[in-house]
């Protein structure tokens, strides 16, 4: 363990750097990974010995754009367990495929007297989109509370979905909380009443296997930059069917099959939610990201993330200064641990690790409804990748230990 660990931490030169003359340990996974250096190898070599507009060329090297560009979504295609390749959409991340969802599928979809539901675990991505749909339409957007755990339980799910429901919009993992949500359930529920699922996976697709069959989803949405690819890159997956029926999101160039002065046709699926020059580096980072997730094995990936934070958990746990929020259960949650230092705000707590070289996020996380409900202004979040160690976390603990003192606080 201790040479698989060596030999991936070599991978990643951000991970070897001092910063306040300490080693980095980086803990804010959740907003961002940081890149193997696989990745960025193949940006450059991209950029050497690639680069043309793909879809556009009979050249070698807009054919080879093309390649690269189709290989990537195939890769996804296989990473996510889609049926069709016709169901990947490249996007610019998450929030700009719930946008898309939101204008080009819901929009058409909601009626004046309907009802979306959501959580109130979800990051603003997923929740002003609905927002929009729902005052534009005349609907009612609907949330799904939590118990004490952060869970949300079987009665809430039953008492909120109904046959007024049309769509339900839900994270995988809270990006906040880190508590896991019972997608198969939810998507049973709402589809006996016909509504439709979606997911944001932005923090599940990086840290677990994904068969979007399985779940039973109609769209998932998820981010490259979360799971070892450029930003810039994202995905929209959705059920072939229900992608046909949308209308284009985007108007312009590749998108389309025939133009008239006053009239245009459109391209088949994925073209037609394409439109414009794409993000190959992106794909190409994207695709070499998941080949890399992929050797190590995601099973793999899942046992170490869920050891570091079930460590993490009961060394804070200990701590009689920290109030941690979300399951304590590591089971119940992916590698994301929000806690608080009593009397002490996040942003000094994070601004304090820092100068011990530990990056960590405070704030509220995109979430400020989540906070409103658990009536706290803003948590402090570790979130883990593979690459982290218990080394890392003995020393973000003893680091914490110090924060109160350095406040003044007698202990
Ligand atoms: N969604 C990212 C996070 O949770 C930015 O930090």
């Amino acid at each position: 363990m201790q040479n698989f660990m060596q030999d991936i931490r070599k991978d990643f030169p951000a991970l070897s750097q001092q910063i306040n003359e300490k080693s980095l340990i980086y803990f804010d996974n959740a907003a961002t990974t940081h890149k193997p250096k696989q990745v960025i190898d193949a940006l450059t070599t991209y950029y050497e010995k690639f680069n043309a507009n793909p879809h556009r060329g009979a050249h070698y090297l807009s054919i080879k754009s093309t390649e690269i560009y189709e290989d990537a979504r195939e890769t996804v295609r296989k990473f996510i367990h889609a049926k069709s390749s016709k169901e990947i959409i490249f996007t610019k991340n998450a929030t700009e495929s719930l946008n898309i969802l939101a204008f080009s599928y819901a929009m058409n979809l909601v009626e004046e007297g309907d009802e979306i539901v959501v959580s109130i675990l979800e990051h603003h991505s997923n929740l002003l989109p609905w927002q929009q749909v729902a005052k534009l339409k005349g609907a009612t957007l609907k949330f799904l509370y939590l118990n004490k755990d952060g869970g949300i339980k079987d009665t809430e799910i039953e008492s909120k979905i109904t046959k007024k429901t049309k769509l339900v919009s839900i994270t995988h993992m809270s990006n906040a909380l880190g508590n896991i949500n019972p997608i198969e359930k939810i998507t049973t529920y709402a589809h006996q009443y016909g509504a439709k699922v979606i997911l944001d996976g932005a923090q599940s697709v990086p840290h677990m296997t994904i068969d979007v069959g399985k779940l039973g989803i109609d769209f998932m949405v998820f981010s490259g930059h979360k799971m070892l690819a450029p930003m810039g890159i994202g995905v929209l997956y959705g059920k072939e069917a229900l992608l046909k029926e949308m209308k284009p999101f985007l108007f312009g160039g590749n998108m389309i099959e025939y133009v008239y002065e006053d009239y245009a046709s459109f391209a088949e699926l994925p073209f037609k939610l394409e439109a414009g020059t794409q993000n190959v580096e992106g794909a190409l980072g994207l695709m070499t990201a998941i080949n890399y997730i992929n050797e190590i094995g995601m099973e793999k990936i899942q046992a170490i993330e869920a050891d570091l934070t079930s460590y993490a958990l009961e060394k804070l746990t200990n701590l009689d200064e920290v109030v941690l929020y979300g399951s304590k259960n590591s089971k119940d949650r992916g590698a994301v641990i929000s806690f608080n230092i009593k009397d002490v705000h996040p942003h000094d707590t994070a601004s304090i690790l820092d100068s011990y070289g530990v990056a960590v996020r405070a704030g509220h996380h995109c979430a400020q409804p989540l906070m409103r409900y658990l009536e706290i202004p803003a948590t402090t979040r570790a979130s883990f990748s593979f690459y982290n160690t218990k080394e890392e976390i003995d020393f973000f603990v003893e680091s914490l230990k110090k924060v109160r003192r350095w406040l003044g606080y007698g202990s």
